[in-house]
């Protein structure tokens, strides 16, 4: 309704979710959406720093492996930075892990988990499927690299689909959805809420990465750690690295100007 009203919408919010901005056209990567988006993150999370400093932000605006690091930094200028509260949504790269695994592997979704981890574009989306639950016997090595592929490439697949009319909508509303909710859950004090989300982390070298996190009163209770990796999902994470750091320091380097 118009910057003069963000004021009133964000005053008393406990949690923030951002999914302004422009979606991606055939063709397009989630980081081809930085010179709009950037823009719009950044004037956002001005506000929140003013009028909402203590609110949970769920970032859901592509590129969400840059436009985190813009949030951060705006709130690092603010005075009103608490990693604790900053999230990335990748709850859809979860979901879409679940929904496929669950149907190559012949076993209701509702019963499924799967945790991802790394960023949320391409490649820096690793779902780490030997550590899926129930594990399924059957799937081979292919199966499994299949699985990656089209879990990483989900969000273009819907691209592709939507032929210029934009990206995924009702997905990342249930997959948005599911994270806020599990956010307030975690507010309210509810025990063992655990989501993945791309966050402030010590899990790899890189100052922000994807992996499965408590969620408290405060916001992170605690940063889970990847687990044990197979071969082909060491793999993937040393490939990921090097795209997720430019995207952070892209991020960075932005909010910084
Ligand atoms: C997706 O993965 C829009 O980035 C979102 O479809």
């Amino acid at each position: 309704m118009g910057e003069e009203n963000l004021g009133k919408a964000l005053e008393g919010a406990d949690l923030v979710i951002i999914p302004a901005g422009v979606p991606r056209k055939p063709g397009m990567t989630r980081d081809d959406l930085f010179n709009i988006n950037a823009g719009i993150v950044k004037g956002l999370c001005t506000a929140i720093a003013k009028y909402c400093p203590h609110a949970l932000v769920n970032m859901i605006s592509n590129p969400v492996n840059s436009t985190v690091p813009i949030a951060a930094e705006v709130f690092k200028k603010a005075g009103t930075y608490d990693e604790k509260r900053l999230f990335g949504v990748t709850t859809l790269d979860v979901v879409r892990a679940k929904t496929f695994y669950a149907g190559k592997a012949n076993v209701p979704v509702s019963v499924v988990d799967v945790p991802v981890v790394g960023g949320h574009a391409g490649v820096t989306i690793l779902p780490l499927f030997s550590q899926a639950t129930p594990q399924a016997n059957g799937l081979s090595h292919d199966d499994i690299v299949a699985l990656t592929k089209r879990t990483q490439d989900g969000g273009t697949e819907v691209v592709e689909a939507k032929a210029g009319k934009g990206s995924a909508t009702l997905s990342m509303a249930y997959a948005g959805a599911i994270f806020a909710d599990a956010c307030l859950k975690g507010l309210n004090g509810v025990p063992d809420v655990v989501e993945c989300s791309f966050v402030q982390s010590n899990v790899t070298e890189l100052p922000f990465f994807a992996s499965k996190v408590r969620l408290g009163r405060n916001g992170v209770e605690e940063v889970l750690g990847l687990g044990a990796l197979n071969d082909f999902e060491k793999q993937g994470l040393e490939a990921l690295l090097p795209e997720l750091k430019s995207s952070i320091e892209k991020g960075i380097k932005f909010a910084n100007q």
